[in-house]
């Protein structure tokens, strides 16, 4: 689905609302989306954004019933099985076993993106002069923002040693009409291939998509290793291909049917002092230097629409792609990590403060060997706390959280503490991204973990007694 059949759809389902009245993108956009998104209202298509003539769409991820019509799917459990061909590579073991596994590489390279001739998103081409970035309906999302920020783009950079390209979701504040701020963090794709065009004392390219299909808006924020393609992520999820054009000034492909793509280079060294900006954390994020974005050249299809999205205190839209990452990512997880049942990271939690984690307990010490597993896994490794429990707590309910992590542990044994890195939007550390972390083992504890008394039973009622109940419970007049 790209944006426009989506569009259409959601206008007919009456999950999108037109609005023609005149709205300005300095903060009168962050309060009505915010109020809509409580309510699990519509997407909001914003068609008299003052100053712009451009139309400004946001809340496309805002429920459920959209994220499941952007890929396609009715259920989490029909899109989480088109993965499942990834998860099911084994290495074959006799004639049949490898004509299987050939006939699933296939299936997946079917799904590999495509590169076609034209475009729509070339249909109009601006060159330096051209370039304006004012006429685009670019938010301010909070009072004391430093200025206009592009929030939903993805940012198209090519490994310079391997070739690759990397697709991330990275805010880019607006400096003047050909200029942005790149606010990607340390170690992030578009980070390591700057880092490596300047080991080679070369500018690094630059392509930002506005508006592609939304499962590629998703696949850029989803935290895949380094040179696994997002475009093959957003092709698995929708069951076809990506098809990409070549871009028309830096060496580098986008979806073809994004609505705007900006075209230009990042220079060595440059810096902009980005910031401050009202994050995901509910704060903002103090002014920092970050590269500079040169724009030399925009495309577009011929009615563009603008995508957006305001960050802040949660829960907003964000969530709901934190929560898809959650549920995509977890069978990959325990592919790497088998110990583990289930994985929640909670909303309030930021995806990076809490991570709660169920497992099969069989062994003394399991709990630490999870933690530390997941402390090693790509962006989990910026987790703070990560609390293990038993396969019976249900960790998506709080209560169950506190019921259990409250019985079970003795802060002296239990408690383990480290230091590491940190998501750097993170206040609390002294360091800015590298502080402390706490694991807590809240499982069964085991006698050879120096556990020396007997575990009690839980208090279950046994199946006789309910079964009697259940038969003579309509006689009871309750
Ligand atoms: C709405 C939104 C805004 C984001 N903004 C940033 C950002 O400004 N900088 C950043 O490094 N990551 C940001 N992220 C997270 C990255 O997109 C995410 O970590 C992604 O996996 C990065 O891809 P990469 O590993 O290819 O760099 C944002 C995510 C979302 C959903």
């Amino acid at each position: 689905m790209d944006l426009r059949n989506l569009i259409s759809l959601w206008e007919k389902k009456g999950t999108l609302k037109r609005i023609t009245q005149p709205v300005s993108p300095d903060l009168e956009i962050t309060e009505i989306y915010r109020r809509v998104f409580r309510e699990k209202g519509p997407a909001l298509l914003f068609e008299n954004v003052e100053g712009s003539r451009i139309p400004l769409l946001i809340n496309i991820f805002g429920t459920w019933e959209r994220v499941w019509d952007i890929f396609g799917v009715a259920s989490q459990q029909e899109l989480l099985a088109r993965l499942t061909p990834l998860l099911n590579i084994e290495p074959p073991s006799g004639f049949l076993d490898k004509a299987r596994a050939l006939w699933k590489l296939k299936d997946i390279a079917g799904l590999l993106p495509r590169t076609i001739k034209k475009g729509p998103c070339q249909q109009h081409v601006l060159h330096e002069t051209d370039v304006d970035l004012s006429v685009y309906p670019v938010m301010t999302c909070w009072p004391d923002d430093a200025g206009r920020f592009i929030t939903l783009p993805v940012v198209v950079t090519k490994d310079p040693v391997s070739g690759k390209q990397n697709m991330g979701m990275y805010r880019m504040q607006v400096i003047d009409k050909n200029h942005t701020a790149m606010h990607w963090h340390p170690s992030k794709g578009g980070d390591t291939h700057h880092r490596k065009a300047r080991e080679q004392q070369k500018r690094l390219e630059v392509a930002c998509v506005l508006g592609c299909e939304p499962a590629v808006i998703y696949a850029a924020s989803a935290p895949l290793p380094p040179d696994i393609s997002e475009l093959l992520l957003a092709g698995l999820l929708l069951d076809r291909p990506i098809e990409t054009v070549k871009c028309k000034t830096v060496d580098l492909e986008v979806p073809a049917n994004s609505q705007i793509v900006l075209e230009g280079y990042i220079d060595e060294d440059e810096s902009f002092p980005e910031g401050p900006f009202g994050d995901h954390t509910g704060y903002y994020t103090p002014q920092r230097p970050f590269p500079v974005f040169h724009i030399q050249a925009i495309t577009m299809n011929d009615n563009p629409v603008y995508p957006s999205i305001a960050v802040g205190w949660p829960p907003l839209e964000d969530i709901l792609l934190g929560k898809l990452t959650e549920r995509l990512f977890l069978p990959l997880m325990k592919f790497v990590v088998p110990d583990i049942i289930d994985i929640d990271l909670p909303a309030a939690g930021l995806f990076h403060n809490f991570v709660f984690v169920s497992i099969d307990k069989r062994y003394p010490g399991q709990a630490y060997k999870v933690m530390d597993s997941l402390w090693g896994l790509g962006q989990m490794s910026t987790a703070k706390v990560i609390v293990v429990f038993d396969s019976n707590v249900n960790i998506h309910n709080p209560d169950e959280i506190l019921f259990h992590l409250g019985s079970n542990i003795d802060p002296l044994r239990d408690v383990t503490l480290k230091k590491g890195p940190l998501d750097i939007l993170d206040h609390a550390s002294s360091e800015e991204g590298f502080g402390g972390k706490m694991g807590i083992d809240a499982t069964r504890k085991l006698k050879e973990e120096g556990y020396g008394r007997i575990w009690p039973q839980q208090a279950v009622m046994d199946e006789k007694t309910v079964r009697r109940i259940d038969s003579i419970w309509n006689q009871l007049g309750l």
